[in-house]
């Protein structure tokens, strides 16, 4: 066993000996989007700083944890609160959690995360889809001794958000009348939002979203043989030319406001699984 395998296999059995239930989904939530864990029959509940090898948060504090229950019918897990590379984590803390949901027997992951808008179609509110992301702005997870047990070497990236379950999700929206764009998810590190000439850019290079976080644990889940389904909440509009400031507490409101459409998607799409 790999020295890597071996911290894992720590973390995953002082789980283990709470939560003995198993459940072949999870769900990441992102900033502001955390109440869909109110839908969530939990059944137990750990907060992560219990959790052995868990990256230690000062900015998460306590409010960080790792949930195990029934949503849609289905039992689930539930991250509530993620790492960002932004506050000092490495690529592979920030996605060190989706290794360890793979090794708990996930075989799907949902991610959701607060994004700002670089496509002249979108508005703020606008759910998107993301079909594609470009993840050269930030250090990938996967750098360093790979683990053949977890994954191979140099992982094919042709079609790192499942395709199945996008049609799901579309279908599902339709029936609910809800919205959806699909575009480009460009991950960046932040932690400032963008210059105006940063986001044409972003835009140029075919992003039609940008954000900080999800494009490390994509990778790391596709690494490991998981089905990645990541959803944007479009919380400002990066390319608008008029008085352009953007705050953290704008985003949180937008991906607040969004939070029940996204929230009735997800339930669905568990549902579907
Ligand atoms: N840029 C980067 N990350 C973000 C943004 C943005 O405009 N909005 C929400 N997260």
């Amino acid at each position: 066993m790999s020295e890597n395998m071996q911290v894992l296999q720590e973390t995953v059995n002082f789980i283990r000996q709470k939560i003995s239930g198993s459940a072949p989904v999870a769900i990441i939530l992102g900033s502001g989007l955390g109440n869909l864990s109110n839908e969530i029959k939990a059944e137990f509940e750990i907060p992560y700083h219990e959790i052995p090898h868990f990256p230690v948060s000062t900015v998460l504090g306590h409010k960080g944890r790792l949930i195990f229950g029934e949503m849609g019918g289905k039992k689930v897990w539930v991250l509530a609160g993620r790492f960002h590379y932004y506050e000092g984590y490495t690529a592979q803390q920030v996605s060190y959690p989706v290794r360890v949901l793979r090794l708990l027997g996930v075989q799907t992951l949902l991610l959701s995360n607060a994004a700002g808008g670089v496509n002249a179609d979108f508005k703020v509110g606008d759910l998107m889809m993301v079909n594609d992301h470009i993840s050269l702005f930030t250090e990938n997870p996967l750098i360093g001794k790979n683990d053949d047990s977890l994954g191979t070497r140099f992982p094919d990236m042709s079609e790192p958000y499942c395709k199945e379950l996008i049609k799901k999700a579309l279908t599902i929206a339709q029936l609910n009348n809800i919205e959806l764009k699909q575009g480009v998810y460009v991950g960046v590190t932040g932690p400032t939002f963008e210059t105006r000439a940063e986001y044409k850019l972003i835009h140029a290079l075919g992003g039609d979203a940008v954000g900080m976080s999800t494009v490390q644990e994509t990778i790391a889940g596709v690494h490991c043989g998981m089905k990645i389904f990541a959803m944007s909440v479009i919380t400002d509009i990066g390319i608008r030319e008029e008085a352009n400031k953007i705050t953290h507490e704008e985003v949180l409101q937008a991906a607040k406001d969004a939070e029940p459409k996204l929230t009735l998607l997800f339930t669905e799409l568990v549902k579907v699984l």
